[in-house]
């Protein structure tokens, strides 16, 4: 007998919802630790294989998860930022000390051009955190007018002059960062009418249409919310936004301890680890926190929300530079990345980017380097195994009845989650079983369409939630050919194993 499935739901294939935005799984490389240097930029005369400077291992990798969008140069580091120093001849670059991480010193060589460079090798869209902290509105302006404008103008000259005659294409820039804390200690009201001026003053310039989203608050701060929001439109009574900015994002971090002792990236109790999964189902109600307060205002939707940060964040690795916030990275991380891709869909009409922190070498990253080798972290595979659910329309997953929960730091935990999307005729299902002593069946019926055939089915799983890539063991947690999927009747079946992340499509 089979056991009873710890999920039975619904897909209604005929009845898409919005279109998950490819860039609700964006990345963000921050000048800290050795996400820039040793991570992105080995430089020219590296050993390394390289091309213009940047890794070229690392491009392959990042293209092979089809990257949408790279936020950068911060972070708290890019309200330090003077992008003047980064650009010129490298060895005249000014140099200066990166305060906030490790206080180490930066030599600028990693700057505009190399990360539009960049950029362009990824086939990312290029997403500039602008300086409203310790910057100018003329800093502001002209960076943009440098970026973006082609012709004859003093900032485009001065391009050329660098090498670069004709302009890039910007879609994101970011309106500060944490001016709550790092970006300048603001309140709300002061940050929003900062805001207001250096987003008027980051103009489009010819076809180049900016993207500005203006810096939010932390977790679940929704009165910042509310005072962006406020900025935007004349109240309640007149609820029709003005062109300021387009989005307002926020930023959420999950760990098992506290901000003084966050936990070890590696070394975790079974309890630790559903305190984590707990706290990481919660971006799904913060979510909906900020997209109700901006409802109100912007009951059509037009204002977007940015989750520009999240992801884990541990005690840095022992013997690491406490600074540089380097952290392993086990099948744990990898489901809370599967837990927050499953909020981001459920409020794709809302939320319109999203960034996980960082993409090398620093917190919850895609890759870790180790000289010239390159490990492909369980995170970096949850990603390269969602990559079908990018620009396709949601598809709505209606449970037949509760799915099984598991209790952890004061609430309930779905121990199942499955998203659905449809994109020109394929479906693509995801499924995460957290549990990680027992497996799961689910059972899909999938309603108002064709069965389809299942085509690479995929699974991650490892037998310890622990259990790691290094670079003696690149491949210890990687995705395998998965068998258990199969139809049963006019129903999809899916035995999950434990602490497991599933990826399948179904095709015509
Ligand atoms: O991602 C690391 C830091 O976390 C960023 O610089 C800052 O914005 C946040 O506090």
């Amino acid at each position: 007998m089979n056991p009873a499935p710890a999920l039975t739901a619904v897909v209604d294939i005929d009845v898409p919802g919005p279109t998950i935005s490819r860039h609700l799984y964006g990345h963000f490389a921050e000048h800290l630790g050795r996400c820039i240097y040793d991570g992105f930029w080995v430089g020219e005369d590296s050993e390394i294989e390289n091309i213009g400077g940047i890794r070229a291992d690392v491009v392959e990798a990042l293209r092979s998860i089809a990257i949408p969008n790279l936020r950068w140069p911060g972070g708290c580091f890019a309200d330090e930022y003077h992008w003047t120093d980064g650009v010129g001849p490298r060895d005249e670059r000014p140099r200066m000390v990166n305060t906030h991480w490790g206080d180490v010193e930066e030599n600028n060589h990693f700057g505009t051009h190399e990360f539009m460079a960049l950029c362009e090798l990824l086939d990312a869209e290029p997403y500039i955190s602008g300086n409203v902290g310790s910057g100018t509105v003329k800093e502001t302006s002209d960076w943009v007018e440098y970026l973006t404008r082609a012709g004859d103008s003093p900032m485009a000259r001065r391009r050329a002059e660098n090498g670069r005659r004709e302009p890039w294409s910007v879609k994101f820039f970011g309106v500060g960062n944490e001016p709550w804390g790092c970006g300048g200690n603001l309140t709300a009201q002061q940050f929003s009418t900062l805001a207001r001026q250096h987003a008027t003053y980051a103009r489009n310039h010819g076809e180049n249409s900016l993207y500005r989203i203006a810096a939010g608050g932390s977790e679940d701060d929704y009165v910042w919310t509310e005072v962006l929001m406020k900025q935007l439109t004349r109240g309640l009574q007149d609820p029709s936004p003005s062109d300021l900015y387009q989005a307002i994002s926020f930023h959420c971090y999950t760990m098992s301890g506290s901000w003084m002792d966050k936990g070890s990236a590696t070394e975790f109790s079974e309890e630790e680890y559903w305190t984590t999964l707990a706290r990481a189902e919660r971006v799904g109600e913060i979510l909906a926190g900020h997209v109700a307060v901006m409802d109100a205002y912007d009951p059509a939707k037009k204002v977007g929300l940015a989750l520009d940060e999240w992801g884990t964040w541990w005690n840095v690795e022992p013997g690491t530079n406490p600074g540089f916030l380097h952290q392993q990275n086990t099948l744990r991380d990898a489901l809370v990345a599967a837990v927050h891709f499953d909020a981001f869909h459920a409020h794709a009409d809302r939320l319109r980017l999203a960034n996980i922190a960082q993409t090398v070498n620093v917190l919850q990253s895609m890759l870790l380097t180790d000289g010239r080798r390159l490990i492909l972290t369980p995170t970096y595979h949850v990603f390269a195994m969602s990559v079908g659910h990018h620009d396709a329309r949601r598809l709505p997953v209606n449970p037949v009845r509760a799915g099984a929960v598991h209790e952890a730091d004061g609430r309930e935990v779905s121990t199942v989650k499955v998203s659905a999307s449809t994109k020109d005729g394929t479906v693509t299902i995801t499924a995460a079983n957290l549990d990680p002593t027992s497996s799961a069946v689910v059972e899909l019926h999938l309603r108002g369409g064709d069965s389809g055939v299942i085509t690479g089915a995929q699974v991650l799983t490892s037998a310890d939630p622990r259990d790691h890539n290094t670079a003696e063991d690149l491949d210890r947690v990687a995705p395998v050919p998965f068998e258990g999927a199969v139809w049963d009747g006019g129903l999809l079946r899916l035995d999950l194993p434990a602490a497991s992340f599933v990826s399948l499509q179904l095709s015509a």
